[in-house]
């Protein structure tokens, strides 16, 4: 049996439910593009909230983490993976969630003691030492000397700023045939951190008070690639049973063994599958130049690029193949995997296409640019080029630049593409540096459209309309809501010129940042306050309309052109889909 499986069925023994995994682009919380821990999406019921499975929880989370995408290619990081978490939303504590933890490690999956150590909270001002987790370890066997007392910076957890928290303790495991030393050494990288059980009995505010939460919560997360690694004995993830099929089908494909090509290989094994499970998301995120479309397009485009390194031949149906081989994997655990197993294979094949049309050229470009550098330096509108002509991201090209020593005048580069995009407001939404030319302006005319959509609906349909979701690509808006019944045409008719009505005014569109708190008093929409950080960006059109929202938005409802909503049709139980372009 495999990790995951082991894993649920010991909690399901321990009286958890199992939860379905999120999708991997957080519902209704515009403030952070992809789910990053297992508790993310339970952050409402950590709060307080009852949930519908009861007080014991446990599943597998996929997460994407893609502040570090640059490290990928290295043993041991990924943009995605699996979070294995087990919950207690007001039940057990302490005692329960260690002795749990202590049995699964030691009896299931038959850790030898000797080769565990954890760390626990040393305290502070506000908060004790956590002598009740070391004593408990202690009982169970851990001896002291492998237990370490650190400070919050390790051993107190919370996700962002704000939001539910509490001390911590971390269990780390040996991974090394040395002789496993006496006293135990967080910095000693022999050590590898494997589970960490955070104690959450505290919410932090905005402004940093710490208060109790109305229930003791456990929230637990265990890396499953990195655990999967120390349970077979190897340092490098990739040589794991988790991706040893898939690095097969890339050595086959490229006719190249591992050794050797241990980057690229690695590279376009962790970006496809990211980009897979992006793409088989319920959320529908397609190729773009803002937000979740831009990783996606980042991702598929440097994936590519290293395929070309290994010379594979870009034109063959290459990343079908290793998207095949890795949803083959997967789609045991995920339903949507084999739903949209051909949406996925489209998404690849298309971006690889509009990307292979420039990318010869593109690198002979860049080829020709490097060599006329004597300063080591490329300067900021032949960045520019390589990306408004040939589709190089910024981050492409600083990879390439970096592989010869060549620094790339990234600042400069910015400030040319907002200069050009009129996008000075995108680098306020701290979501993304740079991002792609073509069709940014489009997009953003869109966004601010499905504020209108949003509120016109609330009008025109009923006033207890909520988004549950869009998706802007250059040629079109989605946007889903929640309603009990077929818009009729009368309705959609009255969206409509109720929309044009506003864009015909020409209502200025206006930014404020506000604490969070201020923008609930404000009445600006919302769902999940909770997840915010804590200044928030609210966007109002006039008195028509006011969102928290990352933006960017035009300056003024006139730009958007003609709104024409294009089919109204069912997205699932309680939500409606409008589809509509502007003209
Ligand atoms: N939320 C905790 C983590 O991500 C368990 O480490």
């Amino acid at each position: 049996m495999n990790l995951k499986d082991l894993y649920i069925n010991f909690f399901i023994e321990k009286g958890h439910k199992q939860i379905p995994s999120a999708p991997v682009v957080p519902e209704n919380d515009p403030s952070v593009l992809f789910n990053t821990a297992g508790m993310q999406p339970l952050v409402p019921y950590l709060m307080g909230q009852a949930h519908p499975y009861g007080t014991r929880l446990c599943d597998y989370q996929k997460c994407i983490r893609t502040n570090d995408l640059e490290s990928i290619g290295d043993k041991t990081h990924h943009t995605f993976f699996e979070m294995l978490g087990n919950w207690s939303l007001g039940d057990y504590f302490k005692q329960e969630s260690i002795s749990y933890s202590f049995e699964f490690l030691t009896k299931t999956l038959n850790i030898p003691i000797e080769k565990l150590a954890v760390t626990v909270f040393e305290g502070n001002e506000d908060i004790p030492r956590d002598e009740v987790s070391a004593n408990i370890w202690k009982s169970l066997g851990i001896s002291e000397n492998k237990i370490a007392y650190l400070d919050a910076s390790n051993n107190f957890w919370i996700a962002g700023e704000s939001g539910p928290c509490g001390p911590d303790t971390e269990i780390f495991y040996f991974r090394s045939n040395d002789e496993v030393p006496d006293k135990f050494d967080p910095n000693d990288e022999r050590w590898v951190e494997i589970w960490n059980n955070v104690f959450m009995q505290y919410n932090k505010d905005v402004n940093g008070t710490i208060t109790e939460l109305p229930k003791k919560n456990v929230d637990t997360g265990m890396g499953l690639e990195r655990v999967v690694a120390v349970l077979e004995g190897v340092d490098d993830n990739y040589k794991t049973s988790v991706w040893k099929d898939i690095i097969n089908t890339i050595e086959i494909i490229s006719g190249k063994t591992y050794e050797g090509n241990e980057k690229s290989m690695r590279i376009i094994a962790d970006h496809i599958r990211t980009a897979v499970f992006i793409s088989a998301d319920p959320s529908s995120i397609k190729p773009s130049n803002t937000d979740q479309g831009y990783i996606l397009r980042r991702l598929i485009r440097r994936a590519i690029r290293h395929a070309k390194k290994l010379d594979i031949a870009i034109e063959s149906d290459f990343e079908q193949s290793i998207a095949n081989a890795i949803m083959d994997k997967y789609t045991k655990y995920y339903k949507e995997i084999e739903d949209n197993r051909q949406i996925v294979l489209d998404v690849l094949k298309e971006e690889k296409n509009k990307f292979n049309k420039t990318l010869e050229k593109g690198l002979r470009e860049f080829e020709k640019i490097t060599s006329k550098i004597t300063n080591n330096k490329l300067d900021k509108d032949n960045a520019f080029k390589l990306y408004d002509t040939y589709g190089f991201p910024i981050e492409l090209t600083v990879e390439l630049a970096n592989e010869l020593n060549i620094e790339v005048d990234v600042d400069g580069f910015n400030e040319k593409y907002k200069q050009h995009q009129e996008l000075s407001r995108t680098a306020s939404s701290g979501k993304f540096k740079g991002g792609l030319a073509g069709n940014d302006d489009v997009e953003i005319k869109y966004h601010t459209a499905t504020h209108l959509l949003n509120a016109a609906l609330k009008i025109v349909v009923d006033e207890n309309v909520h988004q549950k979701g869009s998706n802007i690509t250059s040629e079109r808006m989605r946007f889903d809501f929640s309603c009990d019944h077929k818009l009729s045409d009368e309705e959609k008719d009255n969206v409509q010129t109720l929309v044009n009505k506003w864009i015909q005014e020409g209502i200025d569109v206006t930014k404020q940042e506000m604490s969070k708190e201020d923008a609930i008093k404000s009445g600006a929409e919302c769902m999940f306050i909770e997840k915010y950080p804590d200044v928030v960006t609210v966007y109002s059109i006039g008195d028509i309309s006011k969102e928290l929202c990352g933006g960017p938005h035009v300056q003024n409802t006139n730009e958007l052109g003609e709104f024409i909503i294009k089919k109204e049709e069912a997205s699932s139980s309680g939500v409606r889909r409008i589809k509509a372009i502007l003209k």
